[in-house]
């Protein structure tokens, strides 16, 4: 089976605040997206990465993706939420993969993945019968909060991991539960409820995604450490 990269990055970021869009903001020398693209374009097994713009995009054509090789695919389909966004991107992707084809979805917003993690993901889920998911431990203590902000209760970390992407999944099985459920903040979510059982990758807390301004200098400390 082949690979192909889908990424979301239809998303308004809303909680960062910014007028820009996130994915678009700098980071780096670079935009945040571009960041993100740049890994899985590197990655030789990933034959294209799909990227799925909100049809109002006016940033996407205004920057220079020559640097990136001719794997990238741009298509205006994004959705009011990310489920949707993914869901119109498989609909895209779906004249040219097989039922048995992977297909790895990536947050635009995650700009701090390395090629490392990514091909021991690839070797990790390459012979899953459905696919898996980046993800590390909760380390913080984790408190439900009441409706006046109080504690009501300590909920046990024990086996709790956090998602991250990239959510590899076969793209037969991700297609059809993502068409059952159009509320899942996540792919991984999608599987489960179809009744699959999603592996969990080992991942780091370097792959994080840029939600609130602070992620992005984290982010901007984390790639400067990375280059020589
Ligand atoms: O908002 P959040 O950080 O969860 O978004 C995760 C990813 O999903 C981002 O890359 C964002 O651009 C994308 N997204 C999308 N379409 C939406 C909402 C989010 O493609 N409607």
């Amino acid at each position: 089976s082949r690979y192909f990269a889908l990424v979301p990055a239809a998303g308004s970021g809303a909680r960062f605040g910014a007028e820009t869009p996130k994915q678009y903001l700098s980071l780096a020398g670079r935009t945040v997206i571009h960041h993100a693209l740049a890994v899985l374009c590197a990655c030789p097994r990933i034959e294209e990465v799909w990227v799925v713009l909100s049809p109002g995009d006016e940033w996407w054509a205004a920057e220079d993706w020559s640097a990136l090789g001719h794997k990238l695919h741009p298509v205006y389909c994004g959705g009011a939420t990310r489920a949707e966004s993914v869901s119109n991107g498989l609909d895209a992707l779906a004249a040219t993969l097989d039922a048995d084809d992977w297909v790895l979805v990536h947050d635009a917003a995650r700009p701090c993945l390395s090629l490392d993690l990514l091909e021991r993901q690839l070797a990790e889920l390459d012979t899953d019968p459905v696919g898996g998911i980046l993800a590390v431990p909760v380390a913080d203590t984790l408190k439900r909060a009441d409706p006046q902000q109080r504690i009501a209760a300590t909920e046990p970390r024990d086996g709790l991991w956090q998602a991250q992407t990239p959510q590899m999944f076969r793209f037969g099985l991700l297609r059809q539960a993502l068409a059952a459920t159009k509320t899942v903040t996540d792919e991984a979510s999608a599987l489960e409820a179809a009744g699959f059982t999603p592996r969990l990758v080992r991942s780091d807390v370097t792959n994080l995604k840029v939600t609130y301004p602070a992620d992005l200098l984290l982010a901007e400390w984390i790639l400067k450490g990375r280059k020589p």
